[in-house]
């Protein structure tokens, strides 16, 4: 039996040697190692030995499988290191052109228009506290107007900004009055999701104060805004609406340009799109970052810009923008 076992391990040897894929090599181990193997057949005939023989052979059997698993493995090892170095990372990959991000080029449509009219451009925290949120901007605890926004509340005791507007408080901290501030930026609120809400979305804020500004000084900047962004005089309408950081507050809509008015469900069939709530920023905003309301008054205004990106490239369901499934984002085709 031990020149059969020594045999054995020869063959084996030279086997493991000869081997050059890994599918192989399983098939080779399931041979040499497995249940119909030459060495579990001589394991069989342990059992018709004396107790000596039995000892002495089933040591050596034990042995030869041991040093045919290492052989296997050491051939494993060096098969996938073959792999590895024959990776030749020089060869030429097939890609597609790439191109901004439909967001991304919206956002730098507005900043640029605004830029042209003096506002400055902050960046603020995604991550906020729920001073800089609701307090700051006359949305006391407990107030209704915090339903409107549920968002994410953190471990750390801060919350998901549910929307730019906190820039806003931040742009009067740093730079007091007068000023004229836009903030892009991605905010989050805890929604049911469908093809026109997401829980991640974008905003755009812009803030103006100075002395003695009037609404018709934001209707005429939001409507400079929007004829620049879509390249064509766009109709607009102001409707009241309620938000405790302005007052008066506005809802500015725009004819829906999916369906050029006729009704869609993006503009829930009513031919408009709200785009950018605005109004005349509320003297206790203005107080409570440390600006003389009875001095400076002003206007502040916040455009979707997740929706004015749907808008632009007439995309009616919003879950494509945050997908990052190219082939969806390419039909858009923007450079
Ligand atoms: N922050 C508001 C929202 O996300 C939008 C908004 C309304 C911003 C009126 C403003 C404003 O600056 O004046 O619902």
């Amino acid at each position: 039996m031990k020149e059969e076992l020594l045999e054995l391990l020869k063959s084996a040897r030279i086997e493991i040697e000869g081997v050059i894929k890994e599918a192989d090599l399983l098939n080779l181990k399931s041979k040499l190692l497995g249940k119909n193997s030459k060495l579990s057949e001589l394991m069989t005939e342990l059992k018709n030995m004396s107790l000596e023989d039995k000892r002495a052979f089933g040591k050596m059997i034990n042995d030869l499988k041991y040093d045919i698993e290492q052989m296997i493995q050491a051939k494993f090892n060096k098969l996938n290191a073959k792999d590895f170095l024959e990776f030749d990372n020089t060869l030429p990959v097939e890609l597609g052109n790439g191109s901004l991000h439909p967001v991304t080029i919206a956002s730098k449509e507005v900043t640029d228009i605004l830029k042209q009219m003096g506002f400055i451009i902050l960046d603020g925290p995604e991550m906020e506290s729920e001073y800089y949120n609701f307090e700051a901007l006359n949305i006391p605890k407990n107030h209704p107007a915090r339903d409107m926004q549920d968002t994410f509340y953190l471990d750390n005791g801060l919350i998901l900004r549910t929307h730019t507007s906190t820039n806003q408080v931040h742009g009067m901290e740093k730079y007091g009055a007068p000023i004229r501030l836009c903030a892009p930026g991605r905010c989050f609120r805890n929604e049911n999701i469908d093809h026109s809400h997401d829980n991640t979305f974008f905003q755009i804020e812009g803030m103006v104060i100075d002395k003695d500004v009037s609404i018709g000084n934001l209707i005429y900047v939001m409507k400079e805004l929007l004829n620049h962004v879509f390249k064509k005089e766009v109709d607009v309408r102001l409707r009241p609406g309620f938000f405790p950081f302005v007052e008066p507050g506005f809802e500015l809509d725009c004819s829906c340009l999916i369906c050029n008015g006729k009704g869609c469900p993006t503009c829930k069939n009513t031919g408009w799109i709200e785009l950018c709530p605005c109004g005349m920023i509320h003297p206790n905003v203005l107080k409570m970052s440390g600006i003389n309301p009875d001095e400076y008054n002003g206007f502040a205004f916040g455009m979707g810009l997740t929706r004015l990106a749907m808008m632009k490239n007439k995309i009616n369901d919003i879950r494509v923008l945050n997908s990052g499934d190219l082939r969806k984002l390419e039909r858009f085709n923007i450079k």
